[in-house]
């Protein structure tokens, strides 16, 4: 098993994560659905993120997340898994993650921890789809 943190590290993009997600802080909520993600994530490391999935890929929040049901309300429905690319991105942080660990364990910091060389920019270059590019 991968440490949730690292795999946490990995699966994020690289330029939003470094700063921040080593300083573990008290949930500020419960987040309801992270299968990937550490389930005590703070929402400001939550945050960089999904703020990184949405710079990577191009796309707003609402390519990977529904709209809640209620009739009238444009809020998103963030736990929701409606749309596929939610899980989609979800094998995307694990593959992400598994190159970094497998292929790239050698690139470590001056600490000695594996600095993730590939994120999802380094394929996905601000679009949803890398290979029509
Ligand atoms: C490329 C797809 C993608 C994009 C774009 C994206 N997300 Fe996510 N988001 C996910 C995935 C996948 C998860 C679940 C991660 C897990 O299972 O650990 C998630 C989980 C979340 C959660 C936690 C929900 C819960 O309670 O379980 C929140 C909040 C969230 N995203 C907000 C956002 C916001 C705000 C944006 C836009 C800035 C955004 N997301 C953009 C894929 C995306
Ligand atoms: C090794 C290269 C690579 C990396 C790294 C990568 N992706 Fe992808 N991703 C692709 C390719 C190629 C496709 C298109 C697959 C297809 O549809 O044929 C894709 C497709 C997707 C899709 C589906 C888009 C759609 O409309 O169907 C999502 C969502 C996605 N990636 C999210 C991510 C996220 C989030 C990350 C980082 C955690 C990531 N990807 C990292 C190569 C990559």
């Amino acid at each position: 098993m991968i440490p949730f943190k690292k795999l946490a590290v990995s699966a994020a993009c690289l330029v939003f994560i470094l700063v921040g997600i080593a300083a573990t802080r008290p949930p500020e909520h419960e987040h309801k659905n992270l299968k990937i993600l550490p389930k005590d994530i703070s929402d400001d490391d939550l945050d960089k993120v999904m703020d990184g999935f949405k710079a990577a890929l191009g796309v707003k929040c609402g390519f990977c997340h529904a709209r809640e049901k209620t009739p009238g309300s444009d809020h998103m429905d963030f736990a929701s898994d409606e749309k596929p690319e939610k899980n989609i991105a979800r094998h995307m942080m694990k593959m992400t993650a598994k190159i970094n660990k497998k292929y790239f364990s050698f690139n470590k910091n001056e600490q000695g921890e594996t600095v993730p060389a590939v994120s999802c920019i380094t394929c996905h270059r601000g679009n949803s789809h890398p290979q029509d590019h």
